[in-house]
């Protein structure tokens, strides 16, 4: 809503330029919930400054109001290799595709979401800024790629396009509202944040495997007492790790540094021992192609360069690090402080929450993959991952946060039928979902199905599953443990054994949710539900896809993947 304050003047009788519109539109395409935040700050700092804004998910957006919007603002993300989030993909191929209308008319832009470590940095958010110009609209304010780290990036676009919008105001005669600044914008919804998380006691750590597992899956318990940090299903919990500091050892060993000189770790200037600051506040385990532009020019062997300009680059900074390239390229000139300068803050990893509020009050519950693996001649260890399973210890402290997430929620109403397919780390949700469903005494039926390697070891909360079943909280479980047969079997093959089943839940309203890998499991068990309701509905394969798009679109489909 507009605030009060500043009316909107008639344009001056004299002016032949037409008041800029007071109306803008913010859309937003969010997988992990930034990008939302981030349109929801733009929406409440530009009402602030008078103006009337329309926030809304792509998904939701009415392609055939888009020639009416004079003012577009887009926040979107970027994830996998170059994809548009789930809420955006419709948006997304209407607007490339060929049914797009000019947009002569429109001043609009980007503000684009990504992770540097991926090679199609921020692709969603440039297809869109090119599009747009393409279909005829202009900037208004360029577009902003942010990394990870995207708080600043963030806050001068914001400021960019709120100083903008208001000097179209003033130019066309309207009155112009003040200028806000990004940080009086900043919404205080909770004492801890991204950016102030909080320190969670660690009340307990398991292994969830079973001994001879080739897996190892940690049962983390956090306990959140005192910090006023609520979620619901379906929210991630950010984590910020350490590196290993074996590493960080050979690190400073490689680079000769001295591990108690003190460096400048941020632009406040705070200050820390070398070593301690590689271990907490530095990524030093992804070697992106933005951080070796800056770092090739610096290493001893001119050969670096070449690799930079070279195809070579892509195949050689998957799976290698910081240490690789110097150890290889190095030495590095410079000081300690310029080459960390030049590293990002460490990112925090998402974990999709295990537990329910309801059901486990102030503790929050996480089911955490110990990611380990040989490349390039060195054991790899992920870095959060490795962190809780080696290092972690019950009493200790780690910094979090609650990242909210629209797009991975139980249905609103309890009756609703769920069907569950979360495979290896991909049963936290459902976990959560199932106590808080037990909880809260929902009443409609629930489906699960779950796979990984072996029944005997990694039967993930076997018992709970069980005792759900058993007390029909969980009205129906198929597992797959795809190495206890000959043939490989995964959870879209039991899907399929139960399609006509599948379909009778599909058609009496059930919404389906998929948590875990993207690139292999999600895909197939998509394939599998256009192939269910294909065979099953007796439709042609493009109905199938537009039944299942539809029902992506009334979120009755969802997906939380990595
Ligand atoms: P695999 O490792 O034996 O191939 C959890 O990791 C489970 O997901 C494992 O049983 C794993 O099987 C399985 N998995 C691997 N690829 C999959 C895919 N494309 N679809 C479904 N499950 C898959």
């Amino acid at each position: 809503q507009a605030a009060s304050g500043a009316p909107a003047a008639a344009p001056l009788a004299t002016s032949a330029a037409p008041a800029a519109s007071k109306e803008v539109t913010i859309l937003f395409g969010s997988q992990s919930g930034n990008a939302h935040g981030l349109a929801k700050k733009t929406a409440k700092t530009l009402e602030a400054s008078g103006f009337q804004v329309t926030l809304s998910s792509m998904s939701d957006f009415k392609t055939n109001q888009l020639k009416k919007v004079e003012q577009l603002l887009v926040v979107v993300s970027t994830h996998g290799e170059g994809e548009p989030p789930d809420n955006a993909i419709s948006f997304h191929e209407f607007l490339l595709g060929k049914r797009a209308p000019k947009l002569d008319g429109l001043r609009y832009s980007v503000l684009s979401l990504g992770d540097s470590s991926y090679e199609l940095f921020c692709k969603t958010g440039q297809d869109f800024d090119k599009r747009l110009e393409e279909l005829g609209a202009v900037r208004l304010f360029d577009r902003v790629d942010c990394d990870v780290d995207f708080d600043e990036p963030a806050a001068q676009w914001l400021q960019g396009v709120v100083g903008s919008l208001n000097q179209a105001q003033a130019g066309s005669g309207a009155v112009a509202p003040t200028v806000p600044t990004a940080a009086a914008a900043a919404t205080t919804e909770s004492a801890y944040s991204r950016t102030n998380p909080f320190q969670a006691e660690v009340l307990a750590n398991l292994n969830l495997n079973g001994r001879g597992s080739n897996k190892e899956t940690r049962h983390l318990e956090l306990s959140l007492e005192g910090s006023g940090l609520n979620y619901q299903p379906g929210d991630a919990l950010g984590v910020y790790p350490q590196n290993d500091p074996a590493l960080v050892d050979e690190l400073l060993a490689a680079t000769q540094w001295n591990p108690e000189e003190q460096v400048t770790i941020n632009k406040q200037g705070e200050v820390r021992q070398l070593r301690e600051a590689l271990i907490e506040y530095f990524d030093i385990t992804v070697l992106s192609k933005s951080l070796l532009e800056k770092l090739t020019p610096l290493a001893a062997n001119k050969e670096a360069l070449e690799l930079l300009a070279s195809d070579r680059l892509k195949p050689y900074i998957q799976g290698r690090d910081l240490l690789d390239f110097i150890r290889e390229y190095g030495p590095l000139q410079g000081s300690a402080q310029d080459i960390v300068s030049l590293l990002r803050k460490m990112p925090a990893r998402l974990y999709s929450i295990a537990s329910s509020l309801a059901a486990n009050p102030e503790e929050v519950h996480l089911t955490i993959g110990a990611v380990r693996y040989e490349a390039h001649g060195r054991e790899r260890k992920g870095v959060c991952s490795v962190y809780t399973a080696e290092r972690l210890q019950p009493g200790d402290k780690i910094p979090v946060y609650v990242q909210q997430n629209t797009n991975f929620k139980l249905p609103e109403n309890p009756e609703t039928p769920v069907i569950m397919v979360g495979p290896g780390t991909g049963i936290a949700p459902f976990r959560s979902f199932m106590q808080e469903r037990e909880e809260t005494g929902a009443s409609g039926p629930s489906w699960l199905f779950f796979g990984d390697q072996h029944f005997v070891t990694d039967f993930l909360y076997q018992t709970e599953w069980q005792r759900w079943i058993k007390d029909g909280v969980l009205t129906r479980m198929d597992v797959a443990f795809s190495r206890d047969t000959e043939d490989k079997v995964y959870v879209q093959h039991r899907m399929l054994q139960q399609s006509k089943e599948l379909y009778a839940w599909l058609e009496q309203g059930a919404a389906v949710y998929i948590c875990g890998d993207e690139k292999q499991m999600a895909r197939d068990v998509h394939r599998t539900l256009v192939d269910i309701v294909e065979q099953e509905g007796g439709v042609s394969r493009e109905q199938a896809e537009e039944y299942v798009a539809a029902m992506q679109k009334n979120k009755r489909y969802q997906r939380d993947v990595y």
